[in-house]
């Protein structure tokens, strides 16, 4: 019988913490002998996406390609990973219908949080007025009424967030229990 395969969908701000806790998520599946791939919006934006900018148009492209793999990917029984900002809600439902076993992860860090880390510096450019139509301060960010799992990145470890994420996948059915 074919594995049942998955999509998780990892939704937060720049410097929110979705590329940390989806390599931990990977590497806990790893671990439970399941190969999965990650699809990083930074990442998927030097190849597939490449030349896309951040207007809302381009990021619905954006997020609609990577909706477009992880369907197929999907639908074989892979186990995959998205982390892409994806601020519109729409896009997210739009990706929800397409790949159908999805589950949404809400990386929930205040953006006062994001702009103390401040991780790649853009943040400081962003409230400088030296980069237009940045998620959170000159662009919106709509976060998900009803997702699957929420992750304090504020006061959680990566590891703690990453579990949390492994325990719904077990309880929705698609992980076995360890
Ligand atoms: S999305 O909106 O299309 O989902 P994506 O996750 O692929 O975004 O890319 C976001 C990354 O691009 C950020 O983490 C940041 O490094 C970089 N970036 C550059 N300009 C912007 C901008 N205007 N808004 C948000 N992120 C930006």
């Amino acid at each position: 019988m074919k594995k049942k395969g998955f999509t998780i969908w990892f939704t937060g701000l720049s410097g929110s913490g979705k590329t940390s806790v989806s390599q931990r998520v990977a590497e806990m599946l790893d671990e439970r002998g399941v190969q999965s791939e990650i699809l990083d919006g930074d990442v998927i934006r030097e190849n597939l996406s490449k030349g896309l900018g951040f207007s809302k148009e381009d990021r619905d492209t954006n997020i609609k390609r990577i909706a477009f793999v992880c369907k197929l990917l999907t639908r074989q029984g892979a186990a995959c990973i998205a982390a892409a900002i994806s601020p519109y809600r729409e896009t997210r439902e739009y990706a929800r219908n397409e790949i159908k076993n999805f589950v949404e992860v809400y990386v929930n860090s205040p953006i006062d949080v994001c702009i103390e880390r401040d991780v790649k510096g853009l943040y400081k450019k962003a409230i400088a007025g030296e980069i237009q139509n940045f998620t959170g301060i000159s662009d919106p960010y709509e976060p998900p009424v009803n997702p699957e799992a929420v992750c304090y990145t504020d006061r959680e470890t990566v590891n703690e967030s990453a579990a949390k994420v492994v325990q719904v996948l077990e309880e929705l059915g698609y992980l076995e229990p360890a």
